[in-house]
């Protein structure tokens, strides 16, 4: 049987650049109360049992995948990643904590929630609150669906006590936030409950007093019979100390538990190719960093050691609170979650400590879920980012996936490694707008600001950046896992126009665009769809870089315009990030 091709029959000037960019930007417009089954899972009543199930989240703050904290937490191995499924190819789509925060209990870019800041005016819990997320996101997905919420630990930056209010979901329940200024401070926490009198302590480790709390709510959520339960367990390691003096901000390394102040005596920050590097091939801010002298880089290896340190107490929570789960009766029905909010990077590139680049440090973090249906002891490859959550967590939850989310539920169900060509994700931007900053020095830089293009398929892995200086960075990770060297000058045309044009979508993208991104620059022609499956033929349009690359969009891409900021400014401002004119010599 001959039938058209759908690519042959599609004209190549498919449309115009402004098109996209309009599209990719508007797109939510259509869709913004409609409610969509997710395409990936199908398969929602998994268990024995009729009740819904209860998540419980251990969320930690700045913990690395990269530089192998996982690999000295035996308890959560024991636990979680034995027990579960762990995917390798997580990532936060902001390296910072309120942004990357947001996004997880939201499903939105940093683009669209527009928290995209560590503190007030462009970040923290005032700008948290006066972009009103809380109105329509998870916890009151879940809340309206019958859960019950619970909170403890920290949330974001600025909770405070003149901010009395808690956000939509976490309200109703069980919310007790750590609260500013005492967030960071590993001997001196300072709670308030459902916005009660403020709870100061003295002399009690942080974990260890949200570890006794944790096991009182779960008892408390057992003994009343409350399902179905969400309940976020936040404690701060091994995010450093910090001290907010006289309107300055200090970093000290993180404080562990006495009992764990003597281990890892030996241990330093892995010697990655990328650390300290005696050639140094970056963007000019981080390119222009001198080498690391010896006493910095043994100030990196105490950091270091204090990290793991700190992360001692956090292994020992994850233990009991799942033992306290079991013998409650509640361990079967409970998916376990494990994660953070973002990276963190010690020597990488040769900048000292911290977090905030695109660089795999930095966006690739631990993600690993364990609970009824989920494969125990999988590595999975499948690509995912904290925006994917909460369309998972409802999937697994048996509920309705709204179709303003910018993600898919990641396949946690389908226990085995997925990627490639029908993999639900392929790509994603990561983006940035504020300063640059080295914990415990007093570097920064404020030409930090970038949009990236992180993509991971069948034959390809690699990091695409255009920065606020006008300066571009590709790296190829199959051949230089490490991002080491940039070859920007190297790389065809062909394939950087393919790249632009996918930044160019992600970078404003919402919902449908983001979760497809190629859709936008590739509609799909319905009615020859509708032909090829009327004829069992199965050509799809373009719906990955494979796809894309065909030699017969060369001229159409050739011909689209690409990316570029107006200047570093620290925050995001429509107008600052625009295109520039074809064929503008980069
Ligand atoms: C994001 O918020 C800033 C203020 O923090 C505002 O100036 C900017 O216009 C907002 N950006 C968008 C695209 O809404
Ligand atoms: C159990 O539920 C009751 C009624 O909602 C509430 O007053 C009480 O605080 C709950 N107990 C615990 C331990 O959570
Ligand atoms: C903070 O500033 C005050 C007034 O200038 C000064 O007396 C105090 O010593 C400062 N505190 C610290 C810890 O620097
Ligand atoms: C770095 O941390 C140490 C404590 O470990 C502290 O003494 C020092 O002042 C800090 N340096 C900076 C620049 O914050
Ligand atoms: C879709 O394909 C049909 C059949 O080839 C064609 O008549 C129609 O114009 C196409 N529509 C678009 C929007 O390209």
């Amino acid at each position: 049987m001959k039938s058209t091709s759908l690519l042959a029959a599609v004209p190549v000037a498919l449309i115009s650049f402004s098109q996209i960019v309009a599209a990719a930007s508007s797109a939510q417009d259509h869709f913004a109360s409609s409610f969509v089954e997710d395409n990936h899972h199908h398969d929602q009543d998994h268990g024995q049992h009729n009740q819904k199930p209860n998540f419980l989240v251990f969320l930690t703050d700045d913990q690395d995948r990269r530089m192998n904290s996982l690999d000295h937490l035996p308890l959560v191995k024991k636990y979680i990643r034995d027990e579960g499924t762990e995917f390798t190819n997580y990532y936060t789509t902001t390296a910072m904590c309120c942004p990357s925060r947001v996004s997880l209990w939201s499903g939105q870019f940093a683009h669209n929630h527009n928290v995209t800041d560590e503190s007030a005016p462009h970040g923290s819990y005032t700008k948290f609150v006066s972009q009103k997320i809380d109105k329509n996101w998870l916890p009151t997905w879940l809340e309206d669906a019958g859960y019950s919420n619970n909170y403890i630990g920290k949330f974001i930056n600025g909770v405070s006590p003149t901010l009395k209010q808690a956000p939509k979901g976490f309200d109703k329940h069980h919310w007790e936030p750590l609260i500013a200024p005492n967030i960071y401070t590993f001997y001196t926490p300072v709670f308030a409950t459902n916005n009660g009198p403020l709870e100061p302590h003295t002399g009690v480790y942080q974990t260890d007093i949200i570890s006794d709390k944790s096991i009182a709510i779960l008892d408390g959520l057992a003994k009343n019979k409350t399902n179905p339960f969400l309940f976020v367990i936040s404690p701060t390691a091994p995010h450093d100390e910090v001290w907010f003096v006289n309107g300055t901000t200090k970093f000290t390394p993180p404080v562990p538990a006495k009992r764990h102040e003597d281990l890892f005596k030996d241990a330093k920050a892995p010697r990655h190719p990328s650390f300290n590097p005696e050639v140094q091939d970056k963007v000019s801010w981080i390119g222009a960093l001198p080498r690391l002298d010896e006493s910095e880089v043994d100030r990196i290896d105490a950091i270091y050691r204090a990290r793991l340190q700190s992360l001692q107490a956090t292994d020992e929570l994850v233990e009991r609170i799942i033992k306290r789960l079991e013998h409650n009766g509640q361990l079967d029905n409970t998916y376990i979650v494990y994660t953070t909010d973002n990276g963190y990077h010690l020597g990488t590139h040769r900048m000292f400590s911290g977090k905030q680049t695109p660089y795999e440090e930095d966006t690739n973090i631990p993600f690993i879920i364990r609970g009824p249906g989920i494969a125990k002891g999988l590595k999975s490859n499948a690509v995912a980012t904290h925006t994917h959550f909460p369309a998972t967590v409802l999937t697994l939850a048996g509920l309705p996936v709204p179709e303003e989310l910018d993600a898919y539920s990641i396949p946690v169900l389908e226990n085995k490694a997925v990627y490639g060509k029908d993999a639900p994700t392929e790509a994603f931007a990561v983006e940035f707008w504020s300063a640059a900053m080295m914990e415990n020095t007093t570097f920064t830089s404020n030409l930090n600001t970038y949009k990236s293009v992180r993509l991971i398929g069948q034959g390809y892995n690699l990091l695409y950046t255009v920065w606020c200086t006008g300066e571009r960075e590709y790296y190829d990770l199959v051949k230089d896992p490490f991002q080491v060297k940039n070859i920007f000058k190297e790389t065809k045309s062909t394939l950087l126009n393919r790249l632009d044009a996918l930044l160019n979508v992600l970078r404003t993208c919402k919902g449908p665009t983001c979760r497809d991104p190629w859709s936008v620059i590739h509609p799909e022609n319905k009615s020859i769809e509708e032909d090829n499956k009327k004829h069992g033929h199965h050509e799809r349009g373009v719906h990955s870089l494979t796809d894309a690359l065909n030699k017969k969009y060369d001229e159409f891409y050739a011909d689209l315009p690409k990316f570029s900021f107006e200047s570093c400014i620290q925050y995001y401002l429509s107008s600052n990030e625009h295109t520039i004119p074809v064929h503008t010599e980069l």
